[in-house]
């Protein structure tokens, strides 16, 4: 026992331990061993005795084995310099875009009016795209929103130009009367410049009930970009052609890079085209299983991705798309 007190180290521990249990020469195996040669009551005796050492000592053997190993760490602890009670670095964390953080601003805005939030797919049928709303396949209207085209069996797929074909999937699962916002993803052939992208979002929002008017839509949109912009904001409506509704219009806002002056965002004019809107189409309506002569509409499509722009004074929307972490980390 005083030979194990006094192993300093794991190799001299080692050593103890070979000499008394080693198979070979270790001498209390030894002993062990001889047992046999021993007349019955000695064997009782003796081997009683051998047990009880080799236990005992197996247990030190163990406990001091144990206490090296501590001793090991805390010398290596002392030997790095390495402090324990250091705080760690902090992990770098992300963040929202600011295109999330507008868009979930908006589903409170709307929740808030009683709207639910619903999604759509971003590849499309070519029925709820355009002939669900009143865009037949030889319609001019198709022109303004020339898109990718998916190669399948009919060629009948495309990736969806606006999140307006929600509007007639959720006439269909939830009927009326309802209040929707859809934000989502949207594609189209374009070329680009400073305000159009390939890929860019918009937020789609239909409202139908009996009596609904367009004194119901400006009410809803005046909401909203006071609650976005948190300013007053200036504002045009002008008449707006798009064949899934009737009347239509295109609310512009005045262009909050330049303040009206004229930019390359504004294309010089000194407006935006933000939200174009409008009262949905009986043909629409109709599309979507809902009865048109008893209920009404309106329905909206917010350019997403033009707003967070102007909310954030943004001067070209490639940045948007870049994924140049000297962009993202400003918001
Ligand atoms: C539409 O997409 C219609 N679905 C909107 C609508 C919905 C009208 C419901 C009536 C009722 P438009 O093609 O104008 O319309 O696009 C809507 C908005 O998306 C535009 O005002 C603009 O803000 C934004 N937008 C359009 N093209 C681009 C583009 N290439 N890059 C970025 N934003 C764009």
């Amino acid at each position: 026992m005083k030979e194990i007190e006094k192993a300093v180290n794991s190799k001299k521990l080692g050593e103890v331990e070979q000499k008394y249990f080693g198979r070979k020469k270790g001498l209390l195996n030894d002993v062990l061993k001889k047992l046999k040669d021993l007349s019955n009551q000695e064997k009782k005796k003796i081997g009683k005795l051998a047990n009880q050492v080799k236990n005992e000592l197996t247990q030190q053997i163990k406990e001091q084995k144990e206490i090296l190993q501590k001793k090991q760490i805390e010398k290596s602890i002392q030997k790095q310099d390495l402090d324990i009670t250091r705080p760690g670095k902090v992990a770098k964390s992300g963040r929202l875009s600011p295109l999330s953080k507008v868009q979930y601003e908006l589903e409170d805005i709307f929740r808030s009016l009683g709207f639910v939030i619903l999604d759509g797919p971003e590849m499309e049928s070519d029925y709820y795209n355009f002939e669900a709303l009143n865009i037949p396949a030889d319609h001019p209207a198709r022109d303004m929103q020339d898109t990718f085209y998916v190669k399948d069996q009919n060629n009948k797929l495309v990736l969806r130009t606006h999140t307006s074909p929600v509007q007639v999937r959720a006439m269909l699962e939830h009927g009326a009367p309802i209040r929707a916002v859809v934000p989502g993803r949207v594609f189209r052939y374009e070329a680009l410049d400073a305000s159009h992208e390939n890929t860019f979002n918009q937020l789609e929002g239909i409202m139908i009930d009996e009596n609904v008017s367009i004194a119901n839509l400006i009410a809803v949109m005046k909401t909203l970009l006071k609650g976005i912009f948190k300013k007053p904001v200036k504002v045009r409506l002008r008449p707006g052609y798009f064949p899934f509704v009737e009347p239509g219009f295109e609310l512009d806002i005045n262009c909050l890079i330049c303040g009206g002056r004229g930019c390359s965002v504004c294309k010089q004019t000194g407006w935006l085209e933000l939200l174009p809107c409008g009262m949905i189409h009986p043909n629409v309506l109709k599309a979507g299983g809902i009865d048109s002569e008893k209920y009404s509409g309106f329905a909206f499509g917010l350019g997403l991705t033009r707003l967070v722009m102007m909310r954030y004074g943004i001067d070209d929307i490639r940045h948007i798309n870049s994924a140049d972490l000297r962009f993202v980390r400003q918001f």
